[in-house]
């Protein structure tokens, strides 16, 4: 079958550091900590679709305004198609809403985020299947499957989220789906290694990178970590 994907040879593990773990009295600097990462994850909760409330679409305007890293901002909150679009709209390299949020055809708001200049993702839950969105992943550009329940930064990896990994990776390998197979939630030096055996591509990190003395060096020894695992051509 053709490949419309470049996997494996030029596919290289990446590190978006979320700043859920960062200072929030001090977004910018933070901001400026990580400036090798590949992408700044941004965590916007609204005490309703999780028990957890953190900001909003000004906030995150601010942030982008600032960050030498592009933004990959991860909603979890009800009414997604309400309130997504304007993550777009500010200039979010990528915006993620999940499956479980959406009220309509989650396609359509994957097209109209792409329309306002991001990249389109939908997030799954680790009780919430990938088999019933094989069709609908064809519009988006990024698959987030969440190792934790969301909700709140520092909780421990779930591995049994793997083999949601593994599938899409073989649904990407096989040509069938064009997207960046990506992680969240106890993303660290001990589950980093099966997660990118697995076939994950963007590694959310938050305690990893921020708990560290040093962020920049945290991010180099995940992503070396990770390309170490990575499976080999
Ligand atoms: C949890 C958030 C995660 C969180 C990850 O709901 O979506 O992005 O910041 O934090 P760690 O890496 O500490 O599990
Ligand atoms: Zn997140």
């Amino acid at each position: 079958m053709a490949r419309t994907y470049d996997h494996p040879v030029s596919r290289r593990p990446m590190i978006a550091p979320s700043l859920l773990s960062a200072d929030f009295a001090r977004l910018a600097d933070e901001t400026a900590r990580i400036v090798d990462a590949d992408w700044a994850h941004v965590d916007v909760m609204d005490a309703h679709f999780v028990p957890n409330l953190t900001f909003g679409e000004p906030v995150v305007k601010a942030i982008q305004a600032v960050s030498p890293v592009p933004l990959d901002c991860h909603l979890m909150i009800d009414d997604p198609e309400r309130w997504a679009p304007a993550y777009a709209e500010l200039g979010a390299r990528n915006v993620t809403v999940h499956a479980e949020a959406c009220t309509g055809d989650p396609r359509d708001l994957a097209r109209t985020l792409r329309a306002a200049g991001s990249l389109a993702g939908l997030a799954i839950k680790p009780g919430t299947p990938l088999e019933p969105y094989k069709e609908v992943l064809r519009e988006f550009d990024t698959l987030l499957v969440m190792s934790v329940e969301p909700g709140f930064g520092g909780q421990s990896f779930m591995p049994e989220v793997l083999g949601k990994v593994r599938e899409a990776r073989r649904l990407v390998d096989t040509g069938h789906l064009q997207l960046l197979v990506e992680i969240d939630g106890g993303i660290n030096a001990d589950t980093i290694e099966a997660a990118a055996e697995a076939g994950v591509d963007m590694f959310v990190a938050g305690s990893a990178v921020y708990g560290a003395a040093d962020p920049g060096a945290a991010i180099a020894a995940l992503r070396a970590q990770a390309a170490h695992s990575f499976p080999t051509p």
